[in-house]
């Protein structure tokens, strides 16, 4: 019973939130993502086109979507994304925020469970 109970605590805590993930996505003080990449039904007007547009990386699996966000740099080395889940090798970083990642693994669960939900396959 207690065994249950701590994998119930852990399924829930890494259960990601689709309206929390829309929101943080949209959020341009934090995660900036549209700076970059468009994606069509955050509704935003101004949105970036450097990357590739969000609606396409719906199709990756959780544990990709999780990967490349956290840090692109595993998959491309001179990648201009920033590395949300790593502090590693970050130069000129603001004191609110050294040592700091710039997103918790709670909202990175929230993004990826948002960005799934926009897979239309
Ligand atoms: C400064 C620009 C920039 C920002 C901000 C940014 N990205 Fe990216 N992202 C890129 C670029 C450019 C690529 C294409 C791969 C590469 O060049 O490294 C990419 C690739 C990706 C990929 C892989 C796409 C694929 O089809 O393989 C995902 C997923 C992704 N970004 C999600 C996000 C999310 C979610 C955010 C916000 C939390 C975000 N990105 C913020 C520039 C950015």
């Amino acid at each position: 019973m207690r065994a249950l109970l701590a994998f119930a605590l852990i399924a829930s805590a890494q259960a990601g939130d689709v309206a929390r993930g829309r929101a943080l996505v949209a959020d341009r003080t934090q995660s900036l993502c549209l700076l970059c990449h468009s994606l069509t039904a955050a509704g935003d007007p101004n949105q970036g086109n450097l990357a590739p547009p969000l609606q396409s990386a719906a199709r990756l699996a959780p544990q990709d979507l999780r990967e490349r966000i956290a840090d692109m740099r595993r998959f491309n080395a001179a990648t201009v994304m920033p590395p949300f889940r790593s502090t590693d090798g970050l130069r000129d970083v603001a004191p609110a925020w050294q040592g700091r990642a710039a997103l918790t693994e709670q909202q990175l669960d929230d993004i990826v469970a948002y960005l799934r939900s926009l897979d239309s396959r």
